[in-house]
């Protein structure tokens, strides 16, 4: 066990998950909207263990998934974060990312704790790459990684998690590495 790092951005706090996220989290992943560019939205007994397995990520590694805070309110507007993946054909890789309450959509909170987390994972665990992926309609998601000057790899693959034929099933791959991340700042 290992106290997670909080981060904080200007309007924005990356924190440990707690009791008071699972209600309002429940409600983003059973928006249609919101998972439209998933397979399906989930059950509030699904949405409760997926906090419990980033919580319990966040302990084991001090980094991970962070639920996220709007400072003004200290509202739960979603998550934003880094994790190790596995199962997929450019693993071991560590990606990012994000899912936010529609309410809080296009006010660039995803970029601004996206940034956040990039910084941890380059200055503070010295990672020499990140990724990000996403199935290929999923524009908003790849704008996010657009603005961070990800780069997209061109190396879009069927993700192994869904049937042939799925609709998703075709994700795009973007990446950025330590060096680029710094030559941006
Ligand atoms: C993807 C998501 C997290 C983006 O969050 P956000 O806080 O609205 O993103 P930002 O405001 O930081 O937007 C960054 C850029 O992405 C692009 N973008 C964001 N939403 C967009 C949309 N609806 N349509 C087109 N481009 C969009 C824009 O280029 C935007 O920059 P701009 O506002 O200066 O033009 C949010 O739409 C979401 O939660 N979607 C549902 C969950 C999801 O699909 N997660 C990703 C799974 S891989």
């Amino acid at each position: 066990m290992t106290t997670p790092v909080t981060l904080d951005t200007p309007r924005l706090r990356l924190r440990p998950w707690q009791q008071s996220d699972y209600r309002p989290f429940a409600r983003l992943n059973a928006d249609h909207e919101v998972m439209r560019f998933f397979p399906a939205t989930l059950s509030s007994v699904e949405s409760d263990t997926l906090a419990n397995t980033l919580q319990d990520n966040l302990e084991k590694n001090g980094w991970g998934i962070w639920a996220l805070e709007l400072k003004s309110t200290e509202a739960f507007i979603g998550f934003t974060g880094i994790q190790c993946k596995q199962g997929m054909s450019f693993s071991p890789c560590v990606e990012i990312g994000w899912r936010l309450a529609k309410e809080y959509w296009r006010q660039g909170f995803a970029t601004e704790a996206a940034r956040q987390a990039l910084t941890f994972a380059f200055s503070h665990l010295q990672l020499t790459e990140v990724v990000a992926f996403t199935t290929v309609t999923n524009l908003p998601s790849r704008g996010v990684m657009e603005k961070l000057q990800m780069h997209n790899t061109g190396r879009n693959f069927q993700h192994p998690a869904l049937p042939i034929g799925h609709k998703f099933r075709e994700h795009v791959l973007y990446n950025i590495e330590h060096a680029q991340w710094h030559n941006h700042q």
